[in-house]
């Protein structure tokens, strides 16, 4: 078994937070100002795996009132398919519903499926399709789940 460690996102972490993410996510990536203003939001809540004192994963969400919203969530490629996703994940749905939120939702490209299924295995269901929804014209799906 891997030594993962699951912690708070913290400023220290955003270069390499946004280095995953721009591995992850190509031109979808977000810049580190954002994961830095995201460092300092009140309302969100950002963690991250490690392996060996190195950034693996992260994964975000922001809450309003009784809802959450997941922002982001990614694992490096060579650390895929261990549960990490699902073990982050599980932590998010844990503490929003700790911040008073009865429902989380969240968006997905079409054709992603590892996350579709991912997220399909927590319970959330397909609610809406988003027309041309990201840069490159792609639609995405709305996806949710009643806490
Ligand atoms: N193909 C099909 N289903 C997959 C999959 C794949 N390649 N990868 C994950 N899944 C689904 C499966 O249902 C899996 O359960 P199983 O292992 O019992 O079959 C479930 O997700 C949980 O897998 P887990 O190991 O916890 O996921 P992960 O740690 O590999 O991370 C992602 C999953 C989606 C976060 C990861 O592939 C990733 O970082 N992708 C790029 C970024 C991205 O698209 N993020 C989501 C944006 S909405």
């Amino acid at each position: 078994m891997l030594e993962i460690t699951f912690r708070q996102m913290t400023p220290s972490d955003i270069d390499a937070v946004t280095e995953l993410d721009k591995k992850s996510f190509g031109d979808d990536a977000w810049s580190r100002y954002i994961f830095a203003y995201e460092t300092r939001n009140v309302e969100a809540d950002y963690i991250v795996a490690e392996f060996e004192e190195k950034i693996i994963a992260c994964a975000g969400m922001h809450f309003y009132d009784e809802e959450a919203y997941i922002t982001t969530i990614a694992v490096a490629a060579e650390f895929r398919r261990r549960g990490i996703a699902t073990k982050m994940l599980a932590d998010l749905i844990n503490s929003a519903k700790s911040y008073g939120a009865i429902f989380m939702s969240l968006e997905v490209r079409v054709n992603n499926f590892p996350s579709i299924n991912l997220y399909e295995k927590f319970g959330f269901k397909i609610l809406e399709r988003e027309k041309n929804y990201y840069a490159d014209g792609e639609d995405a799906f709305i996806m949710g789940l009643k806490l």
